[in-house]
């Protein structure tokens, strides 16, 4: 009799907290995804609400109200081959639009057909009041709402752009935002804001012309089926979140203007908490006498890739230089100077927020430069792929980084950047006040992520914050309807005027 009791009144406590059943996904295979997913999973169940998280990366140590569904078989369908580094290197680089689009194609449609996903989707007593997925070039993820019957929330991992913006409102105008994929950032030259027009010309027709979505959308009809629901149009649901949250901010992005369903959280991803450093790495951050440069090309791109002419052309560099070099590196090199400490494992935030740390050598991916900003510390980009360019190109337009290329000759280049970045205050002083700006905040990026998504579920969806633009068809909003009358009309008086005028003309010749 005690037992029952006790799971009664437990169950109890739990709904005076409102603890709302979420299903959070995130199953694009790759180290930055994981961790904007992980960002979200973490603060929703430190909220207390009970957490289906689809991920390929599933963890060990999760909280009791955390439920893993493993998806790491979609590791097997992404192409690592183009993150090689060596391969960028040599100039190879050409994945375009529409392998990029294919690629995510296919991991959306591996995602749904997952066996562990599927036991969830065809069960109609898992119910959720909330669905978070990730965009990623495609809107069938918008599907899990549809099939759960829960309203869902849009994650777009990068700065707010028109691809994501036309599913809550309208698609931002080419003339003065940037496209993710593009380079280059306004005021736009005549040619660079034709090339912004032409790129989403170029997208939205590869969308139009390819059917591999609407396949896949069609291979869902058994989930609906189960749970005995209609299978509505994709075009229906695909503009039907409740929410978009961005992992941006104006800090490191553009001011722009946003409907209310877009809410930038930049940041959140970055625990409060520190890592704890190893002990000796600890020595190397507090006895750096000129300051320390943190060098990681992230996690995807291994920098054992390197050739070895480049490996050494770069250890030579760091041995010329006064600063204390921490390289994160997989493997151990031969002859490394004094002054460069090989790392085959990174605790970034807890290196990058040490006051020794004057510089960060990086890719720059969002994740790192958001970091940057968090802890105020210059960077030098690396950029190699997708919007790492954008990033960078942010960056040093904002006045705290300088580009260089990846090439086998970066050597000389990278160390006339370090010299000019650690040389000349500016670089750190812009770098602190866009800092301050960042976190200069009325909350938390991880409350306001809370806040919301527990919005959304109060108020069955937030109807009252979409907006009015989605519900007007393209032609409309330019008044070609407008246009096309009018045109109508001066074309009906010049008839009627030639008419008159011929008539009394042929009067005046008969008199
Ligand atoms: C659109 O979202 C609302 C609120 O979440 C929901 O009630 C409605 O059923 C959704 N429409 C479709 C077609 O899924
Ligand atoms: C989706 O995956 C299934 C296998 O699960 C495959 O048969 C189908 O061809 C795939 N569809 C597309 C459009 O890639």
């Amino acid at each position: 009799m005690k037992l029952p009791v006790a799971i009664l009144l437990a169950t109890l406590c739990l709904h005076v907290g409102d603890s709302y059943r979420i299903f959070v996904v995130f199953p694009m295979p790759g180290r930055s995804h994981t961790i904007l997913g992980d960002g979200v999973v973490r603060h929703l169940a430190a909220a207390g609400h009970d957490i289906t998280y689809v991920t390929p990366s599933p963890k060990k140590n999760v909280p009791k109200n955390v439920r893993q569904i493993d998806v790491s078989d979609n590791f097997n369908h992404f192409p690592t081959e183009e993150l090689n580094l060596k391969r960028h290197i040599e100039g190879d680089t050409a994945l375009d639009i529409s392998s990029i689009l294919g690629y995510m194609l296919t991991i959306h449609n591996v995602t749904f057909h997952n066996p562990n996903v599927r036991e969830i989707l065809v069960d109609p007593n898992e119910q959720f009041d909330l669905v978070i997925v990730e965009w990623m070039f495609s809107e069938l993820y918008s599907g899990f709402g549809a099939i759960l019957g829960a309203p869902f929330i849009w994650v777009s991992t990068v700065e707010p752009h028109w691809m994501v913006l036309q599913l809550i409102d309208e698609a931002s105008s080419p003339a003065f935002t940037a496209d993710i994929m593009g380079s280059g950032l306004p005021p736009f030259s005549f040619k660079e804001r034709v090339s912004q027009l032409f790129t989403q010309i170029l997208i939205r027709g590869i969308k139009f012309f390819d059917n591999s979505e609407d396949k896949i959308y069609s291979s869902l009809a058994p989930y609906f089926k189960a749970r005995g629901r209609q299978q509505p149009p994709l075009q229906e649901i695909a503009f039907n979140a409740s929410l978009m949250f961005g992992n941006s901010h104006v800090s490191l992005g553009q001011a722009m203007t946003l409907p209310e369903n877009y809410k930038g959280i930049g940041g959140y991803h970055i625990d409060s908490k520190l890592p704890p450093i190893p002990e000796d790495l600890q020595k190397v951050l507090d006895n750096a006498k000129h300051g320390v440069i943190y060098f990681s090309m992230g996690s995807n791109l291994k920098s054992k890739d390197l050739p070895d002419e480049l490996k050494k052309s770069l250890l030579k560099m760091f041995s010329e230089i006064k600063y204390t070099v921490i390289w994160k590196f997989e493997e151990v090199l031969p002859g490394v100077p004094d002054n460069v400490h090989i790392i085959q494992w990174a605790p970034q935030p807890s290196i990058l927020a040490h006051p020794k740390c004057v510089l960060f050598i990086t890719h720059g991916g969002l994740l790192s430069t958001t970091e940057t900003i968090h802890y105020g510390k210059p960077i030098i980009g690396i950029p190699v792929f997708a919007d790492q360019f954008i990033n960078v190109e942010r960056a040093v337009a904002k006045g705290f980084a300088k580009r260089v290329d990846l090439s086998m000759t970066m050597a000389d280049q990278l160390k006339s950047a370090i010299n000019e970045i650690l040389q000349d205050p500016k670089y750190t002083t812009t770098v602190k006040e866009l800092s301050f700006i960042y976190h200069d905040r009325p909350t938390t990026p991880g409350a306001e992520l809370v806040h919301w998504t527990e919005h959304v579920i109060k108020t069955k969806g937030a109807p009252h914050l979409r907006s009015a633009a989605l519900a007007v068809p393209f032609y409309q909003k330019l008044y070609l309807d407008l246009l096309a009358l009018t045109v109508a009309v001066l074309l009906v008086i010049r008839a009627v005027v030639h008419r008159i005028f011929k008539k009394s003309s042929k009067k005046e010749k008969t008199q």
